[in-house]
This record gives structure tokens, C-alpha cells and sequence, in this order.
């Protein structure tokens, strides 16, 4: 078995030491790997550390290793320890002794943290395309089902009546804060860690400006310590992550709830419903119940980052090779939720039962303050209606000029009018209130700001 670090060893790692030591996880960092070696290489020849002659063969090298990790060909063997092992292994196989200079004035202390930044800039950009993708369909969602009036919850009792979409709008928003979070994250992901060396940096003439501008960063590291023992930034992408999946399980839950006989206000597409091996009338919501038990492991992910950092010593230390399975399962787990709650949701046929007419109450204590009531008074007037109507096994609807006049002198005959759920929509006058005219604008905007760059 070779390593990069034999020297000082008289004997061969143990099998137990390398089984337990070996990350295949890191195999998925190939290419970037490759990238920030093309960069250090550049740099190299530049200050002088490599002749012309070499980098050129060295960047040759590289290239062909890239093609390897991009058409799939790349083969690891099992005396890989890691993913820059390796690049370093294929690439003396390919160009000879030559390609033991690669490592000059680095550590794959620097190299991972470069390798990480440049996976997750990517990343950020994939997840920001994909929750655009998911809130502009929620967007549509919500444009194909304006006329549908619910009642908005609280405590999960009817309150108000709304457009539902009004309610699906709410988790547009949600989502394109989620999306805002990768966006806000990636810039500060712009920050090159590669010439920290192992933590200290280097004696040698390394240019880590050039290396960084190669790489596409804005800036150097301030810090070779927090270069390489920092890993904040990954715990935020897997926060992102998290809090994104903790949006669309929320979602699910309703979605799951809504399908139910109870609520009886969706039917999702058979294409992305599942059957019961046993009840044959089943009809079974099984993407969204999947997105909600997922995200608990998203949370958990980012519950493990936390505390594998928290009682680390600076700078470099083994442990946060353990961060890479998190933030891919994490990234992994977003990215095939929205796909397959988006396919669910698109598929949605809305058929809710109106609103209760008792989420009209408001409309009737706002028609005494109008007349210059004062709220508390106005409330207890409505509850005073209600206890009454209760009472009498009546709902609100079935309210007449007596039982007004009984609970309060002041409500007039017309007010029994108001008692109409639709029309309490109509009448909503709060700018980002449940109206229609709240969602038409609603619908402007969020297309505005779920495409912004
Ligand atoms: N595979 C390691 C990781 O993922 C990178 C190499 C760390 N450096 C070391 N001296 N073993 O964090």
C-alpha cells in the first residue's frame, strides 16, 4: 500500500486503520479536486515553482484526469486514501515523476477546503435554480385557483375566509427567502483558502491572489488557520438546506391533511399517488409524506456539523472529514424533494367545501367600528351573537334582524349581508391581506423576485 506520507513508517497501515480511516465519500469531489489542481499548478509555473516545461505537463495531465472524472472513467483503487491521493496517484501514473511536484507548497488540508467551495458554489447555484423552479410553480398554482375561497387557520380552527391562493403564495415566499439563503451563502463562499498549506502557510514564493482569481473567488483568506479548520460556511449550506426542507415538509403535512376524506380539498394525480397493498380504495399521498420524514435527517445533518465542530481544537483535524456525508446527503435530499413534491403539486386538483360561515364574525364587528363602536365592544357585541346562535343550534347564517338587534342595538338589518364568505374576501382591504387583489399583486411580484439574480 502506497501513501502520500510513507516516509517516516516502517510498517504498512493496518487493514483496521485504513478501513476505518478511508473516505470514498470525498470520490464526489473528483472534479473540483482536479480544477483547484489545474490553478495551484498555473500558480506554480507563474512564480517559477514548476518550469514552463513542467507545468505545461503537469496541466496536461490534469486535463486528462478532468475528462476521466467528467466522462465517468475515472477508476479508484483501494490504496486510495482520499480523493487527492487520488489525483496525485493517476496523474504520476500519466506523466511519471514528474507529477510528484503537483503537492508543492500544499496541504490537503488547504485542498479540501478548496475542493469544498468550489462543490458548494456550484451547488448554491443548482439549489437557487431549483427552489426559482418550485416557487414559480406555486406561483402558477396559485394563479389557476384564484376564484377558490378557504378559510385561513388559526389553531387550526377556521378563521377567516381567503383565496387558497392566498395560502399557496405563503409558501412561494417562504421559498424564495430559501432560495435568497443559497444565493447570500454562495458570496460568502467566494473566499479562496488555497496557499494556507496544512495551516501555517508556506516558505515558499506562492501567489494565492493568482490562485484565487483562477478559481473564480473574490478574495484570499485573511487567516491560514480558519482557511483550513473553519467549516461554518458548510454548517450554512446544510442550514440553507435544513430550513428549505423544513418549508416544504411543513407544506406536505398540509398537503397531506388536505387529501384526507376529512378536508377533501385535493386530489393529487395518479402518476404521483401510491396504492395500498391491502385497502384497494386507498389513495395514498406518499411523496409528501416521504418530504416530511426526510427532512428530519436533514435537521439531523445539520444537527451532526454543529456538533462536530463544536469542541474541535484549531486548525485541521480528521473529524471534518465526517462533514462531507452531511452536506451531500443534505444537498442530495433538497434537490430530490423539489423535484418530487413539485411533479405531486403540479399535479393538484383543488375542490375544497366553502368556509364556514363563521369566518364572517370579523366582518360583523368591523361593520360596528365602521359606525364608530369601539372594537372591544364590537367583539363582544359579535360574541354575544354567536352564544346565541350556538345556543340555538343555528350558524351564522341563519342569523336574522331579531338575533342582531338582540345582541347589539347598534348592528343594522343590512348587516346580515356580510354573512357571505366570498364577499368577506371581496371586502378585504389589508395590502397583502387575503384579497384577490392581494394575490394578483402577490403574483407580480414573486415572479420578480423568484427570478432575481
Ligand atoms: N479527506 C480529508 C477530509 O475530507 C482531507 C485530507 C485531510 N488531511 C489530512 N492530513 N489527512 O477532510
Amino acid at each position: 500500500m502506497t501513501t502520500l506520507w510513507g516516509g517516516r513508517f516502517e510498517e504498512p497501515p493496518d487493514r483496521v486503520l485504513w478501513d476505518y480511516t478511508v473516505s470514498p465519500t470525498d470520490r464526489r469531489l473528483l472534479a473540483d479536486d482536479v480544477v483547484g489542481s489545474l490553478a495551484h499548478v498555473a500558480m506554480l509555473g507563474r512564480v517559477g515553482l514548476l518550469s514552463a516545461e513542467e507545468a505545461e505537463i503537469l496541466r496536461r495531465g490534469l486535463e486528462t484526469i478532468l475528462d476521466e472524472a467528467r466522462e465517468g472513467t475515472f477508476r479508484f483503487i483501494d490504496d486510495d486514501e482520499d480523493v487527492h491521493s487520488a489525483v496525485e496517484r493517476r496523474l504520476v501514473e500519466l506523466v511519471g515523476d514528474v507529477g510528484k511536484k503537483l503537492h508543492t507548497g500544499r496541504s490537503r488540508n488547504d485542498q479540501i477546503a478548496v475542493d469544498e467551495r468550489l462543490y458548494l458554489r456550484r451547488a448554491a447555484s443548482e439549489q437557487v435554480e431549483r427552489l426559482g423552479r418550485f416557487g414559480l410553480m406555486l406561483v402558477s398554482l396559485a394563479e389557476e385557483n384564484t376564484e377558490v375561497v378557504v378559510p385561513v387557520y388559526t389553531h387550526l380552527q377556521q378563521a377567516q375566509p381567503i383565496p387558497l391562493a392566498h395560502h399557496l403564495l405563503a409558501y412561494a415566499w417562504m421559498v424564495s427567502r430559501d432560495r435568497q439563503r443559497f444565493q447570500q451563502v454562495r458570496e460568502r463562499l467566494a473566499v479562496s483558502p488555497l496557499g494556507a498549506g496544512a495551516g501555517g502557510g508556506s516558505s515558499l514564493p506562492l501567489d494565492p491572489v493568482f490562485c484565487a482569481r483562477e478559481l473564480g473567488f473574490d478574495v484570499v483568506f485573511g487567516n491560514s488557520i480558519d482557511a483550513v479548520g473553519s467549516r461554518d460556511l458548510v454548517t450554512e449550506y446544510v442550514w440553507c438546506c435544513a430550513q428549505a426542507m423544513v418549508h416544504l415538509s411543513r407544506l406536505s403535512e398540509e398537503l397531506i391533511l388536505w387529501a384526507s376524506s376529512e378536508f377533501g380539498w385535493v386530489t393529487f394525480g395518479d402518476r404521483y399517488t401510491t396504492g395500498s397493498s391491502a385497502l384497494p380504495q386507498k389513495k395514498n399521498p406518499d411523496i409528501a409524506e416521504l418530504a416530511r420524514g426526510r427532512s428530519a435527517g436533514t435537521i439531523g445533518d445539520l444537527t451532526a456539523l454543529l456538533a462536530l465542530q463544536k469542541g474541535l481544537p484549531l486548525a485541521y483535524n480528521r473529524d471534518l472529514q465526517e462533514d462531507k456525508e452531511h452536506l451531500f446527503r443534505a444537498d442530495d435530499t433538497l434537490a430530490a424533494t423539489l423535484e418530487a413534491l413539485g411533479g405531486m403539486l403540479s399535479s393538484a386538483e383543488f375542490h375544497p367545501p366553502p368556509p364556514s360561515p363563521w369566518t364572517t364574525a370579523l366582518d360583523l364587528a368591523e361593520a360596528l367600528v365602521r359606525r364608530g363602536v369601539p372594537f372591544r365592544e364590537a367583539h363582544a357585541a359579535v360574541g354575544k351573537l354567536v352564544a346565541r346562535l350556538v345556543g340555538s343550534g343555528r350558524e351564522l347564517d341563519d342569523a336574522t334582524e331579531e338575533d342582531l338587534a338582540a345582541a347589539d342595538p347598534r348592528f343594522e338589518p343590512d348587516d346580515l349581508a356580510l354573512v357571505d364568505t366570498r364577499g368577506s374576501v371581496e371586502r378585504r382591504a389589508t395590502s397583502g391581506g387575503g384579497s384577490f387583489e392581494s394575490v394578483a399583486e402577490q403574483v407580480t411580484a414573486l415572479r420578480h423576485v423568484l427570478t432575481r439574480d
